[in-house]
């Protein structure tokens, strides 16, 4: 089944070689990596002899998982997860995973496709009302104060939150609004010539947008725009600091001595859910909002500009020019926790689990209880992080939990190239940190971890645990700029090849599969093995893999970014940068991770041009998928996109849901 509109007179690939206008996730956060091209693989040698060495080890393993011993791998005593759509352990799962569903062909046409037998629907759509008195909206009269009540733009994380546990046909959507792009927002937009009520408009339609949803006979969903649940937070909305870097000396400002309420959370890109029911949401590109942090300590490690910005924001509001107040910026790039039931909640911005470019949080329980938080940094060359809490979760008290994430131990992984890997402690006063604060730390947190020596990935996008095999899953989107040959940047970091990140250069990315010792979600050693090196099978210089499935024929895949595993173990994959590496459109695609067809990677739903499918997580039944389309048509502006999905006329980020015709679980 199709769902959408026809595109307005574009042959359908010609939007996949028109360069944007403005790409802001592109430009910010790659430097228009997709646009280049890809360095020539002369030198790749070493690849087949890592590749070679991982692979032996893997079928290993993969005699083990055939085995009994990886059923008795942690569950924990508390792991059965209340609230929303994540359960810590399967119910429905089997040891080996099957997928029932036949994979579509890639295209680039204006219409979200999903396989045969299945259906969608549009839930919310940018600008659509989510508090009351919200005006219907009208892209040639928005307002700020409009866009404050209504859905903010380019949605990206979806968090599912049951009224009752295990409930499946009702609760809160959760939904992440990561970023702005004017010339997509504005049809008078002037990049040169920004105006104080679109920079008001942008900040409001940041942050997040909670709405009560429900499920239809059928299977379609629609949210309820008078539900006294509903909330929109935004780039203004106040939030607390908490953890070791909160009112100290890098977070302190002239407005907020206190260095613990901060204004607004801006670019959450995925996140996660805890199981005492509430929202991790991750900041990811914060650096973007900022100007003229010449000379501000981080600024170079984490890109801030030195002049100004591209979005101009600092000309009509102060706290995003740096030579104003430097620390504004060190109170951006958190995992930030909101309570989806609680409108009155106010956003925690948690400090102990460090400032990056959080790509998304991912919550488990360790063998005793304490809270597990996975988290990569999305940027060429950095790592992926592990919190681990001081205190046990309770599930007897739920607001004891509300602060178990502001004391912990934050981790950075090593990848060694025999498959082993450690976490190494971000401890301040001993070892590389010896002369470093736990303030510190929490606030240059990249800075700490290249002193340790952790493993520069290639991009860390989303981390999902496996509730079948219990096996930590990790989508590194791509990099082109990793090297064949050795080689170390400005900051130190090693870009050359490891076993880890086997491709250099590596334009299509890969999954890695991380186990920890004993099964234990706390422990400081694991073993991992890759999952998937993506690319055309069919295209012998992609040097491509698929946990050891014949390749022959399989589909093509670039770009993995957001993940979902389903009760059966099966991992669902949304791409974002398939137009530039494969000349296809984004496409959201399913693996076993088990059983005889592990690594058999199919295709369930394409998206739009120049839209990305992202954040889609599951209900408990496992019988929704959620998925938001973000930026259709990005970059072209209003006048000639080319999307307008949904309705035909202009492109509009937008939640859909995707289920089975009559009913059943996605994928079987
Ligand atoms: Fe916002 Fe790393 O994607
Ligand atoms: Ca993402
Ligand atoms: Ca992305």
């Amino acid at each position: 089944m199709s769902e959408g509109t026809p595109s307005r007179g574009f042959a359908p690939l010609n939007w996949v070689a028109r360069r944007a206008r403005s790409v802001y996730h592109c430009e910010i956060s790659c430097d228009d990596d997709c646009f280049k091209p890809v360095p020539n693989r002369s030198g790749n040698e070493p690849f087949a002899a890592i590749l070679n060495r991982r692979i032996s080890r893997r079928s290993l393993v993969k005699a083990t998982i055939a085995g009994a011993p990886l059923l008795a791998l942690s569950t924990s005593p508390l792991g059965s997860q209340i609230f929303g759509s994540a359960p810590l352990t399967s119910s429905v799962g089997a040891a080996s995973s099957t997928v029932g569903l036949e994979s579509i062909p890639h295209d680039n046409e204006d219409a979200i496709k999903v396989s045969e037998g299945y259906g969608l629907n549009v839930i919310i759509r940018w600008g659509d009302a989510v508090l009351p008195g919200a005006p219907a909206f009208n892209l040639n009269g928005q307002t700020a104060e409009a866009a404050g009540k209504q859905f903010g733009f380019n949605c990206d994380y979806n968090g599912f939150f049951t009224m009752l546990p295990g409930q499946s046909n009702r609760g809160l959507l959760a939904v992440n609004h990561e970023y702005t792009s004017g010339v997509d927002m504005f049809p008078d937009y002037d990049s040169d010539a920004v105006n104080e009520e679109q920079v008001a408009i942008e900040i409001a339609s940041h942050g997040m947008s909670i709405v009560e949803v429900s499920r239809a006979a059928g299977g379609s969903w629609s949210y309820d725009p008078a539900s006294r649940l509903n909330r929109r937070i935004t780039g203004d909305t106040p939030m607390t600091l908490t953890g070791p870097g909160a009112n100290s000396i890098y977070t302190i400002t002239d407005t907020d001595p206190t260095g613990t309420t901060v204004l607004g959370m801006l670019n959450n890109c995925s996140g996660g859910q805890t199981p005492w029911g509430t929202i991790l949401t991750a900041e990811e590109n914060f650096h973007q909002y900022f100007a003229n942090a010449e000379g501000v300590r981080g600024a170079d490690r984490y890109g801030v500009p030195t002049g100004a910005s591209r979005r101009h924001w600092e000309d009509f509001v102060d706290r995003f020019d740096l030579s104003t107040d430097s620390n504004e910026v060190n109170r951006f790039g958190y995992l930030v926790e909101i309570d989806p039931y609680d409108p009155s909640f106010t956003p925690r911005k948690h400090s102990a689990m460090g400032r990056f470019k959080h790509e998304a949080a991912t919550v488990t329980l360790s063998d005793d209880g304490r809270v597990v938080v996975y988290s990569g940094d999305d940027q060429r060359f950095d790592y992926i992080y592990k919190f681990v809490s001081s205190d046990r979760y309770n599930i007897f008290n739920r607001s004891a939990n509300l602060d178990l994430l502001s004391h912990g131990t934050l981790y950075v992984g090593k990848f060694n190239d025999d498959g082993s890997g450690e976490w190494l402690p971000l401890t301040a006063g001993s070892g590389p940190l010896a002369t470093w604060t736990n303030a510190g730390v929490a606030t240059f947190t990249r800075e700490a971890a290249d002193a340790v020596g952790a493993t520069p990935m290639d991009r860390p996008e989303d981390i999902e645990v496996n509730p079948v095999n219990h096996r930590v899953y990790i989508a590194l989107t791509n990099n082109t700029r990793r090297t064949a040959e050795a080689s170390v940047d400005e900051f130190g970091r090693a870009n050359g090849i490891n076993s880890a990140n086997p491709r250099g250069p590596n334009a299509h990315g890969h999954i890695l599969e991380l186990t920890e010792n004993g099964g234990d979600a706390a422990s400081r050693r694991f073993t991992w093995d890759i999952f998937i090196l993506c690319g055309d099978p069919a295209n012998a210089e992609d040097n491509t893999y698929f946990a050891g499935f014949d390749q022959s024929e399989l589909d093509s895949i670039s770009s993995p970014d957001n993940l979902a595993i389903d009760g059966n173990g099966n991992l669902w994959i949304a791409t974002d940068g398939q137009p530039s590496k494969l000349e296809q459109a984004d496409s959201v695609y399913v693996v076993p991770t088990s059983g005889p067809e592990r690594g058999r990677i199919r295709r369930f739903m394409t998206g739009v041009p120049r839209g990305e499918l992202a954040g889609h997580v599951f209900t408990p039944d496992f019988e929704t998928l959620f998925v938001s389309v973000q930026h259709p048509g990005e970059g072209d502006g209003l006048d000639e996109p080319s999307s307008t999905w949904p309705d035909g006329d202009f492109p509009r980020p937008s939640v859909i849901a995707a289920f089975k015709d009559g009913g059943g679980v996605l994928g079987t």
